[in-house]
């Protein structure tokens, strides 16, 4: 079995895996959302001192696992260095302590492996991977076979959700909230304009949307009502997406894709998925998504690529771990 570790950002989350069946036999996150919140994002050194809590607290439940062990996965980049040294050093103990060695494990490619979690690999993939930190279009040939073909010149996808939530009042993760309340809004009343639209670059921007959404807020001032509130969502949630899918079926025009997946926390948002879908009938690619309770950050994803690593032999030093980071080409 493989104990893994995730605590990159906001969600302290342990993980254990059979590595022959693939089975997920133990997986408990504990999230800081709601610690969060009243700041309107993740305030890091918080973000540390609750995983110095949590992960402990949810290690003692997994004792019993400790003779099976035969690796300790942890997630070491990227993300918040205060957060992430959490989990490694946590890893580095159970390393020692029970002699095992260490997968160290990207946090893109965990998200990549979300796909796969109690399944076998399917490659080769085209993959949108929209998080909070992350919005890119990746080339997955193989195992730790990914080319990064598009990506976000500023924010990401998930973050300008954040943003846009914490201009509104709204709270922290702006997702859920912003997609629930575009449920009740005018898509249309706001003509944001989609950015880049006519730049031939595939890449992706969402700070000149958020400024724009600022702006609308700023002109309704104190007089905004619940349903500006929700317009604002829906006409922002709607240009978000057409921004995605217009820099997508640019690639899909030009690339044969047969399989297309969307990984990522923000591939929760059910406005997204019905779009790709479309957009993957029409260009006759099959859709693949993770199971919705694995979109967002969880240790049973950095597990189940770590299965992939431990067959490949791909053990770190345990006093090595923060060094020669595995990156994307
Ligand atoms: O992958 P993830 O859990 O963490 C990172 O690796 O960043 O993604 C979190 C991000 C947050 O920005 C959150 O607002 C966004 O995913 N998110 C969503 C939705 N649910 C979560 N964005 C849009 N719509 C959603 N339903
Ligand atoms: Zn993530």
């Amino acid at each position: 079995m493989i104990l893994s570790i995730e605590s990159s950002c906001d969600d302290s989350s342990i993980a254990i895996t059979e590595i022959k069946t693939k089975k997920v036999l133990f997986h408990t996150k504990i999230s800081q959302e709601l610690e969060h919140s009243v700041y309107g994002g993740v305030v890091p050194e918080l973000a540390a001192r609750l995983h110095a809590k949590a992960l402990p607290d949810i290690l003692e439940k997994t004792t019993a696992y400790f003779p099976s062990l035969k690796a300790i996965a942890v997630t070491n980049e990227p993300g918040l260095s205060v957060t992430l040294v959490e989990g490694v050093m946590m890893a580095q103990a159970l390393c020692l302590s029970l002699d095992v060695p260490i997968i160290a494990v990207n946090h893109l490619y965990g998200h990549i492996y979300s796909l796969f979690i109690e399944k076998e690999t399917h490659f080769p993939q085209t993959i949108l991977l929209v998080s909070g930190g992350h919005t890119m279009v990746i080339e997955a040939k193989g195992f730790d076979d990914f080319r990064v073909i598009a990506s976000s010149m500023d924010d990401s996808f998930g973050e300008s959700f954040d943003k846009v939530a914490k201009m509104l009042g709204l709270g922290y993760p702006g997702g859920p909230v912003v997609e629930k309340l575009a449920g009740e809004g005018d898509a249309h009343r706001f003509n944001f304009t989609v950015p880049l639209y006519h730049s031939n670059k595939i890449a992706f921007s969402y700070s000149g949307l958020k400024n724009q959404v600022r702006l609308a807020i700023l002109e309704l001032g104190d007089s905004r009502s619940e349903q500006d509130t929700a317009d604002i969502c829906a006409s922002f949630q709607r240009v978000a997406t057409e921004h995605l899918l217009h820099k997508l079926k640019k690639i899909f025009k030009t690339t044969k894709i047969k399989d297309f997946s969307i990984v990522g926390g923000a591939s929760a948002n059910l406005y997204l998925r019905g779009k790709i879908e479309k957009l993957c009938a029409e260009f006759g690619a099959t859709l693949h998504l993770a199971a919705l309770e694995y979109c967002s950050d969880n240790a049973v994803m950095i597990g189940r690529y770590a299965i992939d690593a431990y067959h490949d032999k791909q053990f770190t030093d345990y006093s090595d771990i923060t060094s020669n980071p595995k990156v994307f080409k």
